[in-house]
């Protein structure tokens, strides 16, 4: 957010809301963590690959305060729900309910060696839920930095990622990469980052002034995400095994390029080398779209991105019906330079590429399009990067 701008209503009611659930008159500090869009390189952040996402400006917010006590209770404005438990109680692993992102936060960071407080959490934000925008990224992030200010400990953007991935992979029992974390805490305004998933280096990507991302949500719930997700990731082991056979330096699908995929591909079955074949094809992408927009080349930025569609489509397959239809009609609307699914897929949200000055035609003329074939619940909305997780 630009220094002109006004934080959003639902931010400056944090404060006085939870004045009034938790019955406290004492000032609550507020935390905030983003969403995030991935522009590239999908799928690839669990084979130890390249992704480059950028945190929105959609986010969780968190009001908080410390406790004298040992209780952790959180109140969800958006699902109007209130729940607490003993900072002394939490054990993995958990579920995938709102207030397992809280538990699992003070679970992950507790295991790991950071002290942690009782807290009163009042949270509330405008990352749309379940589609494919990271919005359990986006709490954890928020809870996590809450957690650190009350708690006294120090908050390093990285490490806190890291820890977000644990809590995904032990307490909510999603097998997940570290993007959506990473970005929500080291987002920075006007950039993309790029990432190593393996090294954890990133470097800022600028995003060019002539292009905005449109998010079209498909309003198509993700259904069995985190079934279909692990067995995909299941599926990049299994190769992982058999490739290694012949090539003991592979570690994971990062090692492996086309020319050794290719020779190797026989010993794998189909389903597993198409799925292979995208992380390794979709691998080479995230560092060509950093290039092309660095230089303001939006058409090979564009071109990317149907690519890399067309690859979790027919490779992966995560994509959709309504996901295919979206971006169908985006690269029929002459200001697009290219669309993609974003996020793990089966459904949730895609994303355009387009031309900042025909933005709000090309988001009309599309979303009129896609409505006349499809009777859900979608939107679209223009969004350019943001910072990561900050205190308000
Ligand atoms: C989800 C996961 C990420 C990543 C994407 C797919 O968002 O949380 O770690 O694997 O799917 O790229």
């Amino acid at each position: 957010m630009t220094s002109e701008q006004k934080d959003p209503e639902w931010i400056e009611a944090l404060a006085p809301r939870f004045e009034a659930v938790f019955g406290r008159s004492d000032a609550p500090a507020v935390s905030l963590a983003p969403g995030r869009v991935n522009l590239i390189g999908e799928h690839t952040d669990y084979n130890d690959g390249w992704v480059l996402p950028m945190a929105i400006d959609r986010r969780v917010g968190v009001a908080f305060a410390a406790r004298e006590d040992r209780v952790l209770r959180a109140h969800s404005v958006v699902f109007d729900l209130s729940t607490e438990v003993s900072l002394d109680e939490l054990a993995p692993p958990g579920g995938s309910e709102w207030f397992d992102y809280v538990a699992g936060v003070a679970w992950a960071m507790a295991s790991s060696g950071h002290q942690v407080s009782g807290a009163d959490l009042l949270i509330d934000g405008d990352v749309p839920l379940g589609s494919g925008l990271s919005s359990s990224a986006a709490i954890e992030m928020a809870v996590a930095l809450a957690l650190c200010e009350v708690s006294g400990t120090s908050w390093s953007p990285v490490d806190m990622a890291l820890l977000g991935q644990r809590v995904e992979r032990e307490w909510i029992g999603i097998q997940g990469g570290v993007m959506d974390q990473f970005i929500a805490t080291m987002g920075r305004e006007g950039h993309a980052l790029l990432l190593d998933c393996r090294t954890l280096d990133s470097s800022t990507v600028p995003f060019p002034d002539a292009a905005v991302v449109v998010v079209m949500d498909t309003g198509a719930p993700r259904t069995l995400a985190g079934s279909a997700y692990n067995d995909r990731s299941a599926s990049c082991s299994a190769a992982v095994d058999i490739l290694r056979r012949a090539h003991p330096a592979v570690r994971a699908l990062r090692d492996v390029d086309l020319g050794l995929l290719e020779s190797q591909g026989d010993r794998l079955d189909d389903t597993t080398y198409r799925r292979a074949r995208h992380v390794v094809t979709e691998n080479e992408r995230p560092q060509a779209m950093a290039d092309a927009l660095s230089t303001g080349d939006l058409e090979t930025a564009g071109g990317l991105m149907d690519e890399s569609h067309f690859s979790l489509r027919d490779l992966y397959e995560v994509s959709s019906f309504e996901l295919d239809l979206f971006t169908e009609l985006a690269r029929e609307h002459p200001a697009c330079f290219g669309a993609r699914l974003t996020g793990a897929g089966f459904g949730g949200c895609a994303i355009a590429l387009v031309a900042a000055e025909y933005a709000e035609e090309f988001m009309e003329a599309t979303h009129e399009r896609y409505r006349q074939q499809v009777d859900l619940e979608s939107s679209v909305f223009a969004c350019r990067p943001e910072s990561g997780a900050r205190l308000a």
